[in-house]
């Protein structure tokens, strides 16, 4: 892939500077092309930067190691060209990747650097879902954004202080429609935005199912007529439109804006027309996982909480600090141990979604209560909700049963191919932990941890 800065029509006729990251085959105006690869995979990138400023390149969600991990210690210098091997060793999930540059990240990501990363595995082909991509199984990355009179995206921020955007795009497209067959349709939504949460509705308030998040399927679908993504959550929804022949739907997103005081708003994400093209006959499966997941039984094996990360802010929110440091480079704040399950403690006093790299995690509790069915499955990112963002200055706390034990970082004890390929990486850059709305990352609300093995 390589990285470049390139122009965009957000809206038809007009162009905008945009960046983008396109292959020899996929050429983007905006964002990245979506990569497709299956769980046992090895993959080899080359990703070149042609871009006048530094980047990185972080794989969001995925279980490698930090060497590759593409976090602020992997800078990509303009010119220069970072290659690697992924060993992909996970199961099927919608995962993301997007740069991680040290207090840019907001801005390089706002301009367009991210693109889609599917996981497919032999149960996610087996489900019968539909997977025919941009077809039935369709993308929805979705931002929000700032645009002058002659629709060049804007970036600045305000209030709180993050970015606040008028109109929310989908897959880099202003006021979108989409034309769907009368059937199955799944849609893998990102939140690739910098600051809003999208609460995802349809306007006539029909169900839906939400039948996986962050990483990978839940054990069953959950239905539900509303699902909200915050900054760097994903989840899969399928919609059956079976019944719908020549409707137009409209999608739309609760959100929050600018103004406390407005409370939470409505805004239109998608347009949807069921007319094209012939269904997918088929039912969405009861039962999503050959594995499931046992999550009552995670709760009640539950170790005691043995770290725990405090978000918090200076007065006028232009710092921001995790367990009162803010982000240094230079600081490695947590080092964690293979293979040894443990619940990590995250609290706050705002609603931040508290994002951790190289694994996957369950959601224990939020606020002393069980989470939400749709969040029992595999997260790498868990919001602290505060419904009106007011808490009285109280920490609202939630709990995660973190556990790095991925055959990756298992390296001295599995022959697996995976394993080779990743003996010889550097196993000391650290992986980050931070919140995920952009700004308050960039301002400092960001920590980094080793994960060693006990033998090194
Ligand atoms: Cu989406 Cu530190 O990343
Ligand atoms: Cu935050």
């Amino acid at each position: 892939m390589y990285i470049q800065d390139s122009l965009h029509e957000f809206y038809p006729g007009r162009q905008s500077y945009a960046v983008s990251l396109s292959t020899l085959f996929h050429r983007c105006s905006y964002l990245g092309p979506t990569i497709r690869v299956k769980n046992g995979d090895l993959v080899e990138f080359s990703i070149a930067n042609l871009r006048s400023e530094p980047v990185t390149n972080h794989w969001h969600g995925m279980h490698i190691p930090g060497a590759i991990d593409g976090g602020p210690h992997q800078m990509i210098q303009p010119g220069e060209t970072w290659r690697f091997r992924m060993a992909v060793n996970q199961e099927a999930a919608t995962n993301w990747y997007h740069d991680h540059t040290c207090e840019k990240t907001a801005e390089q990501v706002y301009f367009g650097h991210a693109g889609m990363f599917i996981i497919e595995d032999d149960n996610s082909e087996m489900l019968g879902l539909p997977n025919t991509y941009g077809v039935n199984d369709i993308p929805l990355i979705l931002q929000d954004k700032l645009f002058d009179s002659a629709w060049e995206q804007q970036y600045y921020i305000e209030a709180g202080p993050v970015f606040w955007g008028d109109y929310i795009i989908a897959n880099g497209t202003f006021n979108p429609y989409c034309r769907v067959a009368p059937g199955l349709i799944r849609f893998r939504v990102l939140n690739a935005g910098n600051n809003r949460q999208f609460g995802l509705h349809f306007r006539d308030g029909r169900e839906f199912y939400v039948i996986a998040g962050d990483g990978g399927f839940l054990n069953n679908p959950v239905l539900v007529n509303k699902a909200t993504v915050y900054p760097g959550e994903r989840m899969e929804m399928v919609v059956d439109f079976s019944g719908d022949r020549g409707a137009v739907l409209d999608l739309l997103a609760e959100t929050i804006t600018a103004n406390p005081a407005d409370g939470l708003v409505d805004m239109q994400v998608m347009r949807i027309l069921v007319n094209a093209g012939y269904p997918l006959f088929a039912r969405v499966p009861s039962v999503l996982r050959r594995e499931p997941i046992d999550w009552e039984s995670a709760v009640a094996n539950a170790p005691a909480a043995s770290r725990s990360f405090r978000m918090s802010a200076n007065e006028d929110s232009t710092e921001m600090y995790i367990n009162d440091q803010a982000y240094d480079m230079h600081v490695v704040n947590e080092s964690v141990p293979i293979g040894v399950p443990e619940v990590w403690e995250v609290s706050a006093t705002g609603d931040h979604p508290f994002h951790v790299h190289g694994c996957s995690f369950l959601i224990l509790d939020i606020d002393g209560k069980p989470p939400e069915m749709e969040l029992r499955g595999w997260k790498d990112t868990v919001v602290l909700p505060l419904p009106d963002g007011n808490t009285n200055g109280r920490f609202f706390k939630a709990h995660i049963l973190v556990e790095f034990n991925h055959p990756t970082y298992r390296y001295p004890d599995i022959e697996s191919e995976a394993a080779v390929f990743n003996r010889d990486l550097d196993y000391h850059i650290p992986y980050m932990y931070h919140c995920h709305r952009l700004e308050h990352e960039d301002k400092g609300m960001m920590g980094q941890f080793t994960v060693y093995h006990e033998t090194q």
